[in-house]
């Protein structure tokens, strides 16, 4: 029996739900644990292309259990509408295969008005998705949220939306200039999507001890990266979740002592949207040909991604604060045209160098990577199935990054489908 963690490593979008979807067939359990709609998994089963914010990837596979947890911040009109996607492709015939925690909390109409009215105000620009996840939080934490169990209880609904509508409305109107919102028109709207969401409504700390007790595997599915976590990330450029390894805790009621294995997921490269300091960035034409050749745009807001070389640094600090098992290295295949590839294994920071990631942004603005450079591959790795069918320069590139993160790689992608994927070890039966 093993419980197993997907972390990613770097600042998002490291293709984690990729390697969700192939390991999800070792889990009878797939949890979702922080975040909310920000996310976005892409996957590929097959020809068809199935783009999930919400909703665990595990539900493309039927007899497993999806469940989101009370970390997550949900957005009923944006699940239901998953709900409805899925269901037309023929997935999620059956109820039980999902499972909302009814202590987690929904986004509501004012969450994302104030989230997109902040980010207008150019001086305190994050880069936001724009989805109300940090305003959702703000008000978890100021004990002000409303919480699933909430939504589904008429007039307890009823009485939260009118104590916090009038400041909030209050805020919009006379701090942001915008309109205000119509408390009936919320609690119509709210209260349908109350009907339907009900019959998923559990509670995901009790269901997963049984699970454990019971013997079964669980996969945590994190979202976001590690570097945008809200406390260990580069704030104040972060999202406003855990997405370190404690969040699997706090975001589902499950004891440390059951996690088992946690892998990072990271790019063979490195991308991040939205703003903040990214050392390796690269403004030239190699950072427009990474965005080409790996289609770099959000699969939330079709942004495009600022790309750059993969950075050591930046990954050991992942390796260090989730005490990650193992590394899967994403997109391998993007850098397959490339003479030479370079990875960041220091930063000069005025005279020093510095091999250690520094924990506060301002001093990351300022750090310029240094470099060593490896020899590229230049030919197609795409229908590789095992380590012997790589190239001698992809297999050294991969050694490279084993030693300088300090973790093993334990899966490499080499393109979207499931079928090109080289597992090494596999962390559910180590
Ligand atoms: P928020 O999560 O919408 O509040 O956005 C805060 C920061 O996190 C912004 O820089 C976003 O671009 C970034 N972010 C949020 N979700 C993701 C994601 O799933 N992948 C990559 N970046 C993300």
């Amino acid at each position: 029996m093993a419980n197993v963690v997907i972390i990613g490593a770097q600042w998002g979008d490291e293709g984690k739900g990729k390697v969700v979807d192939i390991y999800t067939e070792h889990a009878q359990q797939v949890v979702r644990y922080q975040g909310g709609n920000n996310a976005g998994h892409t996957l590929v089963v097959g020809d068809q292309k199935t783009i999930l914010h919400l909703i665990p990837s595990g539900i493309l596979h039927p007899g497993k259990r999806c469940i989101i947890g009370n970390g997550v911040v949900l957005d009923p009109k944006i699940f239901l509408g998953e709900i409805d996607n899925l269901q037309k492709k023929g997935y999620l015939q059956d109820d039980s295969q999902l499972v909302l925690d009814g202590n987690l909390h929904v986004i509501m109409p004012w969450h994302r008005e104030i989230d997109l009215a902040r980010e207008q105000q150019s001086d305190r620009k994050i880069g936001t998705t724009g989805r109300g996840i940090g305003p959702a939080y703000e008000d978890k934490i100021g004990r002000r949220g409303i919480r699933l169990y909430d939504l589904v209880k008429p007039e307890r609904f009823r009485r939260k939306l009118s104590q916090v509508l009038p400041e909030k409305n209050f805020l919009l109107e006379k701090f942001f200039g915008k309109p205000t919102l119509d408390e009936q028109a919320i609690f119509d709207e709210y209260s349908a999507y109350a009907q339907r969401i009900e019959k998923y409504l559990g509670c995901a700390s009790t269901l997963l001890s049984k699970a454990i007790e019971g013997g079964e595997n669980i996969l945590f599915e994190g979202a976001q990266g590690t570097l945008l976590d809200i406390d260990h990330g580069t704030y104040p450029y972060v999202t406003s979740s855990s997405t370190c390894i404690g969040g699997v805790c706090t975001g589902t009621g499950v004891a440390p002592r059951h996690l088992d294995g946690v892998v990072g997921i990271a790019k063979a490269y490195c991308t991040r949207v939205g703003e903040g300091p990214f050392p390796t960035e690269l403004h030239d034409e190699m950072g427009e040909a990474l965005r080409q050749a790996g289609q770099e745009f959000g699969s939330t807001t079709g942004r495009p991604r600022r790309c750059g070389w993969f950075d050591a640094v930046a990954v050991r600090e992942a390796v260090r604060l989730n005490g990650l098992t193992g590394l899967a290295i994403t997109k391998l295949d993007v850098l397959n045209d490339l003479e030479s590839i370079k990875i960041c294994t220091g930063y000069a920071y005025q005279e020093n160098l510095l091999e250690e990631f520094p924990r506060d942004a301002e001093i990351l603005q300022a750090c310029q990577p240094v470099y060593e450079e490896l020899e590229g591959w230049q030919s197609d790795i795409s229908k590789a199935g095992s380590m012997a069918d790589l190239p001698q320069a992809a297999k050294d590139y991969l050694a490279k990054l084993e030693k300088v993160t300090g973790c093993p790689v334990v899966l490499v992608s080499v393109g979207p489908r499931r079928d090109q994927t080289i597992q090494i070890s596999n962390p559910f039966l180590s």
